[in-house]
């Protein structure tokens, strides 16, 4: 059901539950400090109670309502790429935030999210939870009529178009005095290092995992996915592949865009595993030669845990490998 930006304030008000659209994917938005509607999210979602929420505030200005003071860095991260795909776990005094906000940590992650639509919202409700509008382990959601398929045509959307992003933020933490990237996205771990001026560790680096969220199974499509090197022909195959490559005799191919257009693969990557669940695709191919440097590590990555399913044990072990190497 769509409604407008004025009916979404209200609703948000009145304690329910909305989804709106961001540059990166689309939110299932709620109050930060209802209780009940953010339970709620998580009871929509599937989503398992110890993977925490962010927080999407108007500005920096706001961020100082939870964390004060803010050192130096993370001043020159949010100046540089705020509003827009980059969200910071921050420790903050934790009376401030509903520990199911949380998840029980002591630090909370925040976000502007760089969408005219959402932003006003914000103004009018004050700080939102907003965890991608799918449900929980399914890919996320670029468009309204993504929501619409996970949540049922009830759930009241603001249509804010398709997302110019189309992959979620990049989320990091500071570590003592290192960062960290903690989830993978839009914003490459490159773009950040060139703010701070100093290396950037990946995530899971020490096997650890920082965001609760990144251990699931994530992003799948219903069909199982494998990698295209693991064919020797393509007829009557499913594939998922670039614009300027030929794929011969399949059955189908999906194109994400061109191999050199990481912003453009963005764009179409879970419309594409959206559509092999509409068409009731079984099982498809994915062309990974690709490079795997900036943005596409985050193509990557996300394609590797859309393949993440049992019955794919070889995918299975190409992801231990990505994550022992990065
Ligand atoms: O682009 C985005 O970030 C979208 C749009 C709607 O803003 N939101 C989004 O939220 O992707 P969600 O809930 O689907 O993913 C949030 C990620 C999860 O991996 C979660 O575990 C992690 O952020 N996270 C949130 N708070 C955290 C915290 N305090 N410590 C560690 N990880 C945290
Ligand atoms: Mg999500």
């Amino acid at each position: 059901m769509i409604i407008t930006v004025e009916e979404a304030s209200k609703a948000l008000l009145e304690g329910e539950v909305v989804a709106l659209p961001t540059e990166t994917v689309y939110g299932l938005a709620a109050k930060f400090d209802n209780e009940k509607a953010v339970r709620e999210i998580f009871s929509l979602k599937k989503r398992p109670q110890d993977n925490p929420l962010i927080v999407h505030i108007a500005n920096l200005e706001e961020l100082k309502r939870f964390v004060f003071p803010l050192d130096q860095e993370t001043l020159s991260l949010a100046k540089a790429f705020w509003p827009g795909p980059l969200t910071i776990i921050l420790k903050v005094d934790t009376t401030l935030v509903p520990s199911l906000v949380r998840a029980g940590l002591k630090t909370v992650a925040f976000r502007v999210p760089n969408h005219e639509q959402t932003l006003e919202v914000i103004r009018q409700v004050g700080p939102l939870v907003m965890p991608s509008a799918n449900l929980s382990g399914r890919p996320s959601s670029t468009a309204p009529s993504h929501v619409e398929q996970d949540f049922g045509s009830h759930v009241p959307v603001v249509d804010g178009g398709c997302c110019s992003k189309g992959v979620e933020s990049t989320v990091i933490v500071k570590d003592k005095d290192n960062w960290k990237i903690a989830r993978q996205g839009f914003l490459s771990k490159e773009q950040i290092e060139e703010v701070l001026q100093k290396p950037v560790e990946s995530f899971e680096r020490d096997g650890k995992v920082i965001s609760p969220g990144t251990k699931y199974k994530h992003y799948a499509p219903k069909a199982t996915l494998r990698s295209l090197s693991e064919l020797s022909d393509t007829r009557g195959k499913v594939i998922l592949g670039f614009r300027e490559r030929v794929y011969k005799n399949t059955k189908k191919t999906y194109f994400f865009s061109s191999v050199n257009d990481p912003e453009g693969i963005c764009q179409s990557l879970y419309n594409i595993l959206r559509q092999l669940d509409h068409e009731h695709v079984k099982e498809a191919y994915v062309d990974m030669d690709f490079p795997k440097n900036g943005l596409y590590q985050t193509i990557y990555e996300r394609l590797l845990k859309a393949s993440h399913n049992e019955k794919n044990q070889n995918v299975k072990h190409l992801v231990k490998g990505v994550e022992s190497n990065v």
